[in-house]
């Protein structure tokens, strides 16, 4: 069966105090929106966003990063039910699923979506909810079952009764809709609840008023529902994300000498028996060796490939670059759009110099098998230093260096 996805991304986000939209904050590089579409790649034909609040920069991100996505506009913000009627037109005939996620949510994992998609068809229900136990429900819709334990609907917590709000069950927001079933729902729904919205959450009643099969998941990790509103809640979710990324590595044989002060993103593959010295930070997509040592105090900020026994030392950062095995760059250094060889040499405060401010474009810079810098070299790319050659301390390398070379552009020291 054909499976397509909703996320809905139109909410202005007004706690996080913010000139950009909520979705498209970041944790480790990505922007909240993308966990969300990462999480749903495989399991979904296609995807549609709703977007409002600033519209033009999330739909920027999704055209450039997704395929088989479509932002839908949804102007003004009528509430998720009005969100998810903004996709009526596009699902015309649809006979398969629709899964319903929030683009604030990036902790949701693929398999948890896997799972909960996997239920709904084996129970062959009409619509699912996951759902979740919490100790404090407070700010959730809360499921509402009858006197014989059948789920009957959803209050949201500013509508419910001093009674309802006893319910310790919370709807989590994702939704798994048989579409032909439930779609003409979207265009009954009311707005007399206390907020003036359509919610969607009504769904649920209409469903069973017209005795149509409805269950709730229930989601066992409930972190992963939780859902940014603000910077606090960024700041959280960036821990969380960073634990679980860790304890991965960790049972993949990884040392990480201090997983309080070390931030490494779940886009990060890492090697047996590397170790992750403390205060290292590691964002984005990267793939690092066996046998590395990485930090104190590196910054590895995504787009960076390093083979086996690399060492990546202290106040180094890495960006875009390849680097191959038996290689180092101990101390204080900027290695950016480069690809170093084997068993390369780069002396202590050697900087790629890739960013040329006057055309605004970045070079590359090669260092082949077996080179070395000085101390304080700066490689001014596009430049290629050749197999074996080398650069004296404070040189400013501008030209390509011939293989077995030593280049020195150092001014002659004098003694007054
Ligand atoms: C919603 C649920 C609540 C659930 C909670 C889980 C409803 C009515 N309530 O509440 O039961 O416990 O999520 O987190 O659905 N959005 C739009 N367009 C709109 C309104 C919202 O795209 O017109 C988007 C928001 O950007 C956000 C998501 O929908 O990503 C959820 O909206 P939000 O206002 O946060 O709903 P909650 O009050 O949290
Ligand atoms: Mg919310």
């Amino acid at each position: 069966m054909e499976t397509k996805a909703i996320v809905l991304a139109a909410g202005k986000g007004t706690r996080m105090r913010s000139s950009i939209p909520k979705v498209l904050h970041k944790i480790f590089g990505v922007p909240l929106l993308g966990y969300v579409l990462n999480s749903l790649q495989d399991l979904t034909d296609e995807a549609f966003v709703i977007v409002g609040h600033q519209s033009e920069l999330v739909e920027d991100f999704v055209n450039e990063n997704y395929a088989n996505t479509k932002c839908i506009l949804q102007n003004p913000q009528l509430g998720t039910g009005h969100a998810v009627f903004q996709a009526y037109d596009e699902l015309k005939g649809f006979k398969g699923e629709v899964i319903v996620v929030c683009g604030d949510t990036p902790l949701i994992t693929k398999s948890t979506l896997k799972s909960f998609i996997d239920s709904h068809r084996r129970e062959n229900v009409s619509l699912s909810v996951m759902s979740a136990i919490f100790e404090n429900p407070s700010g959730y819709g809360r499921i509402i079952k009858n006197a014989d334990n059948l789920f009957e609907k959803i209050v949201e917590e500013k509508d419910a009764t001093p009674e309802q709000k006893q319910v310790k069950e919370i709807n989590a927001g994702i939704y798994c809709l048989n579409w032909k079933d439930v779609c003409e729902a979207f265009s009954q729904l009311q707005n007399n609840n206390s907020q003036g919205e359509y919610y969607l959450t009504d769904i649920v009643s209409w469903a069973v008023k017209r005795n149509l099969s409805v269950q709730t998941w229930v989601l066992d990790n409930s972190n992963e529902i939780f859902g940014i509103n603000s910077k606090a809640h960024l700041a959280q979710a960036v821990k969380m994300m960073n634990r679980r990324s860790i304890e991965k590595l960790l049972d993949e044989g990884v040392t990480v000498v201090d997983p309080e002060t070390t931030y490494i993103s779940e886009q990060t593959c890492i090697g047996e028996d590397t170790i992750i010295y403390p205060c290292t930070y590691i964002s984005g997509k990267n793939i690092i060796g066996k046998n590395c040592s990485i930090g104190p105090f590196a910054h590895i900020r995504g787009e960076v490939e390093i083979a086996d026994g690399v060492k990546i030392g202290n106040f180094v950062e890495v960006k875009k670059s390849i680097i191959k095995g038996n290689t180092n760059v101990s101390h204080l250094s900027y290695i950016g759009d480069s690809e170093l060889g084997e068993g390369v040499n780069v002396g202590a405060g050697t900087i790629t110099a890739n960013y040329n401010p006057i055309t605004k474009t970045k070079s590359k810079t090669v260092i082949k098998n077996g080179a070395n810098t000085g101390s304080n070299t700066v490689l001014v790319a596009p430049v290629v230093l050749n197999e074996g050659a080398r650069t004296g301390a404070g040189s400013v390398i501008t030209k390509d260096v011939e293989s077995n070379k030593l280049a020195l552009t150092r001014a002659p020291l004098k003694i007054l």
